[in-house]
């Protein structure tokens, strides 16, 4: 065996892709296998966690909560074993629809449950430091909604600077992907929600290829961030 294979072995960084959404067909698990492949193809080793399939219970336990000025809680095994997917992983990248202008409530349970009190955060030097995160997100909403301005601001503040900064991660992003319905959605000036004509035909192929790009891009922007010396 060469030299240069032992190196690569064990330089192999890992990604861990979350799935948070409950039918496997969906555009969402479509993004997060593009993404996947884009990671894989980029040398990356990918962790699929897929909450719902794995039956992921996003209910606070109290064996979950936090005890605090005990960092060294050993947490109930399920929590702990995603812990320990965390660790392993170089970068993290959840692929989820936006409900509400947030996360939905699975993968909000897994940050609630998971990323707990000393082993995310309340420590000088947190676990997760250095982790570089990519969270993508697919709205309803279409592109050119006013909402969509909003609602980036919005999943920004609550994931780069409320979730990912806390945690100490060296680097987070939103890549929000508006325009995801067939029957893109938009609200009037009176508040109703109005659903523009479906997309068929070679319209409906470009406007899919478009929002896979879209996806595409915003893996590379993310893999190509961590090449800048900081
Ligand atoms: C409970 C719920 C809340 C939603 N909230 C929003 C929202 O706040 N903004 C938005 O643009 N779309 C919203 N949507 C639409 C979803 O974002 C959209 O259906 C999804 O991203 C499409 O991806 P999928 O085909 O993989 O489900 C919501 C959908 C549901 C079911």
């Amino acid at each position: 065996m060469s030299h240069t294979t032992i190196d690569d072995a064990t330089t192999t960084r890992t990604a861990l892709v979350v799935v948070a959404h409950p039918r496997r067909d969906s555009l969402t698990a479509h993004i997060a296998e593009l993404a996947t492949r884009r990671l894989t193809a980029a040398g990356y080793h990918v962790d699929l966690l897929d909450l719902h399939a794995e039956n992921f219970d996003p209910r606070m336990t109290a064996a979950d909560l936090p005890e605090w000025g005990n960092r060294e809680k050993t947490y109930s095994p399920e929590t702990e074993s995603h812990m320990r997917r965390i660790l392993a992983a170089d970068v993290i990248v959840p692929v989820f629809p936006v409900y509400w202008l947030q996360v939905p409530a699975i993968l909000k349970g897994w940050i609630d449950r998971v990323w707990n009190y000393g082993f995310a955060y309340g420590r000088s030097k947190p676990r997760l430091a250095g982790k570089r995160i990519l969270w993508l997100g697919l709205a309803g909403a279409a592109d050119d909604d006013a909402i969509v301005e909003l609602m980036q601001e919005a999943l920004s503040t609550q994931l780069n600077d409320g979730i990912a900064y806390y945690c100490g991660f060296a680097q987070s992003s939103v890549g929000l992907l508006a325009g995801a319905e067939e029957k893109r959605q938009r609200l009037d000036d009176a508040g109703n929600l109005l659903f523009d004509e479906a997309l068929t035909g070679s319209i409906r192929e470009a406007h899919y290829a478009g929002l896979e790009d879209r996806a595409l891009s915003f893996v590379d922007d993310f893999l190509a961030a961590d090449q800048v010396p900081a």
